[in-house]
């Protein structure tokens, strides 16, 4: 297949759907992002690609604590009103039932499934968006979207972001476990 170039761009999709939360002022506000990643495995460090100029930011830069939420299909117009409107003009307090986490000073999302508190470790600016990096130091589960004391991912249902089309999208079929289908391929040099 002949390949095309085209100009350069934030093309790993999908990329997740979370919003990312943080007190600011005295009140929870949060904000849709999709520029986020995992940085290291232990202890557990998340990367959040967020412009400085924010609310939110400003919130996480003056606390050193946010949170990460991950909305469900059921949240979407909720997640995109939180990702088109700022709560510099907009009292986004009231737009979800909240709690604090029991470890950091950060508002977390009662309806997502899963939620995380997380410690600015770590800020790294670029040209138009700055890095958090985030140590995750509590996760807070739905009892219901635990199998064997792991998250169901089919439970939680995290949104999904795909761009430039600027599309929301839901888990798809499960395909087959890691490290285990690679050891049926017989190519290298066996
Ligand atoms: C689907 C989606 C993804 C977004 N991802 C990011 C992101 O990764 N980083 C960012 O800085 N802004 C992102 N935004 C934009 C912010 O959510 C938006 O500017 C928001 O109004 C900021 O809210 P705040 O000022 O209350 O913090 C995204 C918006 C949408 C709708």
């Amino acid at each position: 297949m002949k390949k095309v170039k085209i100009e350069p761009g934030p093309f790993i999709v999908p990329m997740p759907t979370v919003l990312v939360g943080a007190y600011v002022d005295g009140k929870p506000n949060f904000m849709t992002a999709a520029f986020v990643g995992l940085a290291n495995f232990k202890p557990p460090i998340i990367a959040c690609g967020l412009n400085p100029d924010h609310y939110t930011s400003k919130g996480i830069v003056e606390s050193g604590v946010f949170s990460i939420n991950l909305p469900h299909e059921g949240l979407v117009e909720e997640t995109d009103w939180c990702g088109i409107f700022s709560g510099k003009n907009k009292d986004k307090s009231t737009v979800f039932e909240t709690f604090t986490g029991d470890t950091l000073q950060t508002p977390m999302i009662s309806a997502c499934r899963l939620t995380a508190e997380c410690k600015v470790i770590k800020t790294v600016p670029f040209a138009i968006d700055t890095v958090y990096f985030g140590e995750i130091v509590s996760v807070h589960v739905d009892e219901a979207a635990l199998v064997n004391g792991s998250p169901d991912w089919e439970t939680i249902a995290p949104l999904l972001f795909t761009f430039p089309d600027k599309g929301y999208w839901k888990l798809g079929e499960f395909v087959a476990k890691a490290w285990s289908v690679g050891k049926n391929f017989g190519g290298g040099d066996q």
